[in-house]
């Protein structure tokens, strides 16, 4: 069936499975031909091993189709195009240079002219590299059908977000950095490697087989206790020492704990 080279077209369904859409072209064959499936173009590389997919435009977006050599079977998704006023275009004024994603669940991510770098996700996770989070715009309708910027807020974004995501980064070595869901941040070593925080000056703390060492002064603002949990343990500031018989026959108190300010 011979198409013209190019048509305006609306999507009708997705075909995710193949990365393909169901589109209905507009303009002069205006839905005179059935539903026909086209593959989404993408930029990049597309090969076996290589590609870029973004989300499939949804039912309902506008954009361009070409039919090479005016086959319908060779139809191809070109690009979307916007069907309103509307969009979630991160208006950024005077800064055209702006990268920006934003998806479904909520999620969007920011990279600023100026290194900006920052996402968001749904559940009130983010992550930022700059001075402050950026506040992403999007072109909204008022009364007379005005177009105005405003601010896309997380509520807008996901109206009903999910609760706290844990995060976890695990290496290939085994070692991990985690914060569940409730908040607990573990770091978790691997077998026989120390865990280290080091400073400027030569100090250190390391965590290996089972033993903390610290390179520097320890200053501790509360108790300091030996063999905790033992039944032999010994308190820094609360142990008194016994006393040598004084000869008299009777049996000596213990010395008194440490004396503060000593
Ligand atoms: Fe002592």
């Amino acid at each position: 069936m011979s198409v013209p080279w190019m048509c305006d077209a609306v999507v009708i369904a997705q075909d995710g499975d193949n990365y393909r859409l169901m589109v209905g072209l507009t303009g002069g064959l205006g839905f005179q031909v059935p539903a026909i499936s086209v593959a989404v173009a993408t930029h990049g590389p597309r090969d076996g091993v290589r590609g870029d997919f973004p989300p499939l435009p949804a039912v309902g977006t506008h954009g361009r189709v070409s039919f090479s050599r005016g086959d319908i079977r060779n139809g191809r998704w070109e690009g979307s195009h916007e069907p309103s006023l509307i969009d979630a275009f991160p208006h950024s004024a005077g800064n055209p240079n702006v990268r920006y994603t934003a998806d479904f669940s909520g999620h969007w991510a920011w990279h600023g002219a100026d290194g900006t770098t920052a996402q968001s996700w749904p559940d009130g996770t983010s992550l930022l590299l700059g001075l402050a989070m950026p506040s992403p715009t999007r072109h909204t309708l008022g009364p007379n059908q005005v177009r105005t910027a405003t601010v896309f807020t997380a509520a807008q974004r996901n109206p009903n977000p999910p609760g706290a995501f844990p995060f976890l980064f695990a290496h290939g070595s085994g070692a991990r950095i985690a914060v569940s869901a409730s908040g607990a941040v573990a770091v978790s070593g691997v077998a026989g490697q120390p865990i280290t925080l080091v400073d400027a000056d030569g100090g250190s703390i390391t965590q290996l087989a089972g033993t903390t060492t610290v390179s520097g002064a320890l200053h501790v603002t509360g108790p300091v206790i030996g063999g905790y949990g033992t039944g032999d343990q010994v308190g820094l500031l609360s142990h008194g020492h016994p006393q040598g018989s004084d000869s008299h026959g009777d049996s000596e108190q213990n010395t008194g704990p440490p004396i503060p300010g000593t």
